[in-house]
């Protein structure tokens, strides 16, 4: 079993650090979700992530650093446009796909030349990838503290409900309370003429757009929430992802003893457990996998979602509805 630490202080940041620094796994959060980090050079570290998660190992992972200033050593090369979004939304729930460095290896990219990275806007993430840069440290990888296929964790003890009975002893929990945004990172590749979008999150279209004066590229037939994701393996793409034990319903009449997710001026139907009633799209997505997993601690059969209309973050949140709709992988 790990280690849980809360209330962390610089020391217990620099700790952290240096377990990253000698193999250990060390789970942390960030304003999206919690993640499991490594040592993003280190590939038996690397490997314990897969297997931790139980994650098939040649789905990439994101490479997380502190600072704008860490980026050059882990790319070949970057367009104004990506240039133009790093500027603008790092630290940020955004992850940009570019061109990868030599010390980007297989075991991050999953073999592909691209690597992602991104710089997380968390003040304990970003304590922990100073503290662990200044131990010599390029990089932290860190997939989603979750099991494949399973809801992100929001808070350190989702983390623990996760993966604890995986984790070493040497291993640690870094505990900074609930993730403010909810939703996993968007992944924006940039290795183009034009950013795309491979998962949407809280930088929307709309910023995108405004931040590079580019139009986000979008193939045929995916006007809308479907993102294209072909010849690229985004495990967030996968169909059946995002999901509890509870069968997950979209926008039908619930049945009686069933959980029940909506906006809050939607009443709750007769004899059901309201399990939600985010005042706003914003709180939709930051409740909504605390939600699912809390009718799983009520071992309800199945929940009910009434999905957020309109663009923006709503378009992340009907996302990964679908996905956990499509049940357990
Ligand atoms: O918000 C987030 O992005 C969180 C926090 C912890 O930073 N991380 C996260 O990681 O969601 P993960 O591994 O659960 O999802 C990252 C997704 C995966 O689906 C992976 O396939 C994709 O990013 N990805 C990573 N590197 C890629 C690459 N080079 N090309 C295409 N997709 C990539
Ligand atoms: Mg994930």
């Amino acid at each position: 079993m790990s280690q849980f630490l809360s209330n962390c202080s610089d020391d217990a940041l620099a700790t952290a650090a240096q377990s990253l620094l000698e193999g250990s796994l060390v789970a942390f959060p960030t304003e999206t979700v919690y993640g499991l980090g490594a040592d993003a050079t280190n590939w038996q570290a690397v490997a314990r992530i897969y297997e931790v998660k139980g994650r098939p190992s040649d789905h990439p992972l994101i490479v997380h650093i502190a600072d704008h200033k860490y980026l050059e050593q882990w790319i070949s090369g970057i367009p104004e446009f990506a240039i133009a979004l790093a500027r603008k939304f790092w630290p940020g729930p955004m992850t940009l796909i570019l061109q990868r460095s030599k010390i980007a290896k297989d075991f991050i990219t999953g073999g592909q030349n691209t690597v992602g990275i991104r710089i997380p806007d968390n003040s304990l993430a970003l304590g922990l990838l100073e503290a662990f840069h200044k131990l010599g440290g390029a990089g932290i990888a860190a997939p989603s503290a979750n099991r494949f296929g399973k809801v992100s964790p929001t808070t350190a003890v989702a983390v623990k409900e996760e993966l604890g009975e995986f984790l070493a002893d040497t291993d640690l929990v870094l505990d900074g309370g609930q993730s403010e945004v909810g939703l996993e990172s968007t992944i924006i590749d940039c290795t183009g003429d034009l950013p795309r979008i491979l998962r949407p999150g809280a930088i929307t279209i709309a910023m995108i757009e405004e931040a590079t004066g580019l139009k986000v590229f979008k193939s045929l037939g995916n006007q809308s929430d479907d993102f294209e994701r072909e010849n690229i393996r985004v495990s967030g793409s996968l169909e059946n992802h995002y999901a509890p034990r509870a069968k997950v319903f979209l926008d039908q009449q619930p049945v009686i003893s069933s959980g029940f997710i909506a906006l809050e001026d939607i009443e709750t139907p007769d004899g059901v457990i309201r399990l939600a009633a985010p005042k706003s799209v914003e709180e939709f997505a930051r409740v909504l996998y605390s939600a699912l997993r809390e009718g799983d601690h009520q071992s309800l059969d199945s929940i009910y979602i009434v999905q957020p209309t309109g663009d923006g973050l709503a378009i992340a949140i009907r996302d990964r509805l679908v996905r956990s709709a499509k049940g357990p992988t």
